[in-house]
């Protein structure tokens, strides 16, 4: 984990950082003197995207320090964002003093939550994030953003931008690619970048696993919004289950390679089980081979159909042991055998304490480079799946297609409740990468 930063930050100056682009000497005097003097060691933590993730993440935040505060909420829906202020003050009481006027609904929420805090999680479905790291970063913010975090090539690119900002302003961008922060995988990665296993020559990962939640349609809704509300079924919301969820997988390859992208990719996957209209027209299944500058391939899996055999795993075959990765159970085997013998973790929660940890300690901490590489590996398999052709990573990379139900002259996405297309079910060797 790449950490940037100088020593103990007072809360003013923790906090300023927000609205000057200083640099890493920005966070200089101790937190102890004025901060706590002045009774205001708070940190104000706002949350975009108050669903099952988010409002995790924003009790992982309470729970990391005793000083953080939920000061603003926002969502898209509402109904999703009242649930979650309910449930964070019924059990954070006074630390989620969000009321009516913090409380923001709408697709410019994430501005007016970014406007109110010190620390922002991101955590609405994965076609808004390039956008809002972007506005979070660009204001000098601290962010915590969920995976993955972009949804074709522009994106990315955005996102690189973003991270390369964060680096500059020295802020936290933490990535809610939470395997990164179990101390299993933690210490496996460890001796495998160590050389328990010796070169890598290839590698497998796996999410195969049953089908996720569905909301009906309401006769009030709009199109658009009954895409949103179901986001994991429209591609251009979601990036497909291959982005949305088997990053976590493709992440441990980048991991495994320290950080490299692949060169291309080939792949095949479709639509067998699911479907149904109401999984929009994302595939339940993809398969693909990732293949890297020095030859190493990646062979990658996963499945989203009620009824199958679940397999969460990853195995990585050096020149001397293969170490294998079954969810949070590992092993090495070979010339040096190994076992973690240690203690387990939520790692959802670590991620956080991290966080802000480093922050009290006038460190920073960026994950923006695997967080960034991992997803757009994602992409590369979707696109490859898709079109049935092989995709290299500077194709997909210098893309101008941006996924979005609505557009503006310039082609940038714009948003509205309103009537939007489902596009089609990608068929292989029709549809075109562009
Ligand atoms: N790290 C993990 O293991 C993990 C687990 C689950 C989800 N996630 C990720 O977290 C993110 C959210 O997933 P979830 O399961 O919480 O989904 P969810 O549907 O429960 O929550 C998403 C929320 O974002 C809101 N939203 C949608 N568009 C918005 C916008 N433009 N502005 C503000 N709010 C908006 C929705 O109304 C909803 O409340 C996804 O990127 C997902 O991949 C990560």
């Amino acid at each position: 984990m790449s950490t940037h930063g100088s020593a103990n930050p007072n809360r003013r100056e923790f906090l300023q950082t927000s609205t000057a682009a200083v640099a890493a000497g920005a966070l200089t005097a101790g937190l102890a003197s004025s901060v706590h003097a002045a009774g205001s060691d708070v940190i104000r933590v706002g949350l975009v995207g108050c669903g099952g993730r988010g409002s995790g993440a924003a009790a992982q935040a309470l729970t990391a320090d005793p000083q953080v505060h939920i000061t603003a909420l926002g969502d898209a829906f509402g109904d999703r964002l009242a649930s979650c202020r309910k449930r964070l003050k019924s059990k954070f009481k006074d630390r989620a003093p969000v009321n009516e006027e913090t409380s923001f609904i709408g697709f410019d929420a994430y501005k007016h939550v970014i406007a109110n805090c010190d620390v922002v999680l991101l955590a609405t479905p994965p076609h808004f994030r390039p956008e809002h790291l972007k506005a979070a970063i660009g204001a000098g913010k601290h962010v915590f953003c969920e995976k993955p975090v972009c949804v074709d090539g522009p994106g990315a690119r955005s996102v690189f931008e973003t991270v390369k900002l964060a680096k500059e302003k020295n802020l936290s961008l933490v990535s809610g690619l939470c395997w990164r922060y179990h101390h299993t995988i933690r210490a496996t990665f460890d001796q495998v970048l160590d050389g328990a296993i010796g070169d890598i020559q290839a590698m497998s990962c796996g999410y195969n696993t049953n089908g996720l939640w569905n909301h009906d349609r309401k006769p009030e809704w709009s199109e658009m919004e009954y895409q949103l509300r179901n986001w994991l079924y429209y591609t251009w919301a979601s990036g497909d289950f291959i982005t949305e969820q088997h990053v976590h997988s493709l992440d441990k390859m980048t991991w495994a390679m320290q950080g490299a992208h692949p060169v291309k990719a080939s792949a095949t996957g479709g639509r067998q089980v699911r479907t149904d209209s109401k999984y929009g027209h994302v595939y339940d299944h993809f398969a693909v081979e990732f293949e890297y500058e020095n030859g190493v391939k990646a062979f990658s899996r996963c499945r989203q159909q009620n009824d199958t055999q679940t397999d969460v795993s990853d195995h990585l075959f050096g020149t001397k042991g293969v170490c294998h990765i079954v969810s949070a159970n590992t092993s090495i085997e070979g010339e040096k055998k190994w076992k973690y013998e240690g203690p387990g973790c939520n790692m959802y929660q670590v991620e956080h304490d991290f966080m802000f940890k480093a922050l009290r300690k006038g460190e920073t901490i960026n994950n923006g480079d695997y967080m960034t590489v991992s997803s757009l590996m994602a992409v590369l398999g979707r696109e490859a799946a898709y079109s049935g052709q092989t995709i290299t990573w500077d194709q997909l990379l210098n893309s101008k297609t941006v996924l979005a139900p609505l557009k503006d002259e310039a082609g940038n996405p714009r948003y509205e409740w309103t009537q939007v297309e489902t596009p089609k079910i990608a068929m292989p060797g029709i549809t075109k990468f562009s």
